[in-house]
């Protein structure tokens, strides 16, 4: 019998390429989420050896990765490849305990910095300025861990990288959405303060980072009110989901944005747990699972139909981050550990309704 080949299939070299690279990021995904298990207190298989990697393997090795793979996509020039192949790099370095790894996690910054420099002058507008701004900060708090800065001095850096590319998505989306002109003016003086809060604060516990608090807070409550996600949520079928996503993802933001702007966060702690993870889980995964089936078809030709069971995940990750935070506001480590291990469910659970139903398409 004769062989197809990948092209044939249409699966052209550059296609299994970026499927090479979304296997990487699975893979430090799931050491990923065994490590921040064990640093929630529960120790599984071999998380224990990556509790102190749990950050940067999560926000540079998969999220840096991914998004570096989608603006490359987005470029499409072949250079713009070095930043998530750099990431992925960096990711198994690090899983191999290689000390180069947190270098070429940092170098996936500094290249995505530059696709995004190349992106802002073939298409100068506002979110791809904002976009910018993001991968910017992005590289002064990456460039400086990777010196031996201390990770809670560097985290607002990695926070705002994320709230200022998904808000900028969001912008470019939202153009369909009439924005009083007022209001677009607004949101590029809130990402600028955002951005430069975060890279002018020493510490969390530094007053720049109440300033990022107050803006980041703002940015929040500006997808709120303005996002595309307000209108569609009152839609059906997937424009519906990705909007709750969106939304539910809006109001994690503002919570954490709220509490940094109110309160001095120690570096390590219940308060330093809900900060961080009211935007990386609340805001950065609700967004993942919100836009998957739009992203993944775009960058790797992985279809994902719209089934209602996606809701299911969605909802299990915002009401388990709300018993992981009720657990920290209240100094309640088990509720703390339920709440942490629903997040990890949470995400199996996506992972799941996802193969599943490709399965049953293809049947
Ligand atoms: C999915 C389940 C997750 C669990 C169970 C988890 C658990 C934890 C725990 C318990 C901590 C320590 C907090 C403390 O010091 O009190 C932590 C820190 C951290 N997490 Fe997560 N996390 C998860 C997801 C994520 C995601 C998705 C990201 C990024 C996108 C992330 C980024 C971080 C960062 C940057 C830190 C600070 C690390 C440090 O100070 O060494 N986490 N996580």
């Amino acid at each position: 019998m004769g062989q197809v080949s990948p092209a044939a299939r249409g699966l052209e070299p550059d296609i299994l390429a970026r499927r090479g690279l979304l296997l990487v990021v699975g893979a430090t995904a799931v050491t990923g989420v065994l490590a921040g298990l064990s640093r929630a207190g529960v120790v599984a298989a071999w998380g224990p050896r990556y509790g102190a990697a749990h950050g940067p393997l999560f926000v540079l090795g998969v999220f840096g990765t991914l998004i570096a793979l989608e603006r490359a996509v987005a470029l499409g020039r072949t250079w713009a490849f070095l930043a998530p192949v750099a990431g992925a790099s960096g990711s198994v370095a690090t899983l191999a305990g290689l000390a180069f790894g947190p270098w070429a996690l940092a170098l996936s910054a500094v290249a995505l910095g530059a696709v995004n420099i190349a992106i802002v002058l073939r298409q100068p507008a506002a979110f791809t300025f904002i976009m910018l701004a993001g991968s910017m900060v992005l590289c002064v708090g990456s460039l400086t861990w990777a010196m031996g800065r201390p990770l809670p001095d560097v985290v607002l850096a990695w926070m705002s990288f994320f709230a200022l590319t998904i808000a900028a998505e969001r912008l470019e989306l939202s153009r369909l959405a009439p924005t009083p002109r007022w209001a677009s003016r607004a949101v590029v003086g809130i990402s600028v303060i955002v951005a430069l809060a975060a890279a002018a604060a020493r510490s969390l516990e530094d007053p720049w980072s109440r300033l990022f608090g107050a803006a980041l807070a703002a940015l929040a409550a500006w997808q709120l009110s303005f996002d595309l996600a307000r209108r569609t949520v009152r839609g059906v079928g997937l424009p519906r989901y990705t909007a709750a996503g969106v939304l539910g993802g809006a109001a994690w933001m503002l919570a954490s944005g709220a509490t940094l702007a109110f309160t001095t966060v120690p570096p390590g702690g219940a308060s330093y747990d809900l900060v961080l993870h009211a935007v990386f889980v609340g805001y950065v995964l609700s967004m993942v699972f919100a836009h998957a089936p739009i992203i993944l078809p775009a960058v790797a030709r992985i279809e994902i139909p719209f089934t209602r069971a996606l809701y299911a995940p969605l909802l299990l990750l915002h009401l388990s981050l709300l018993a992981r935070v009720t657990g920290d506001l209240a100094g309640h480590p088990t509720l703390r550990r339920v709440g942490s291990i629903g997040n990890v469910l949470a995400l199996a659970t996506f992972v799941a309704v996802v193969v599943g139903v490709k399965v049953a398409k293809r049947r």
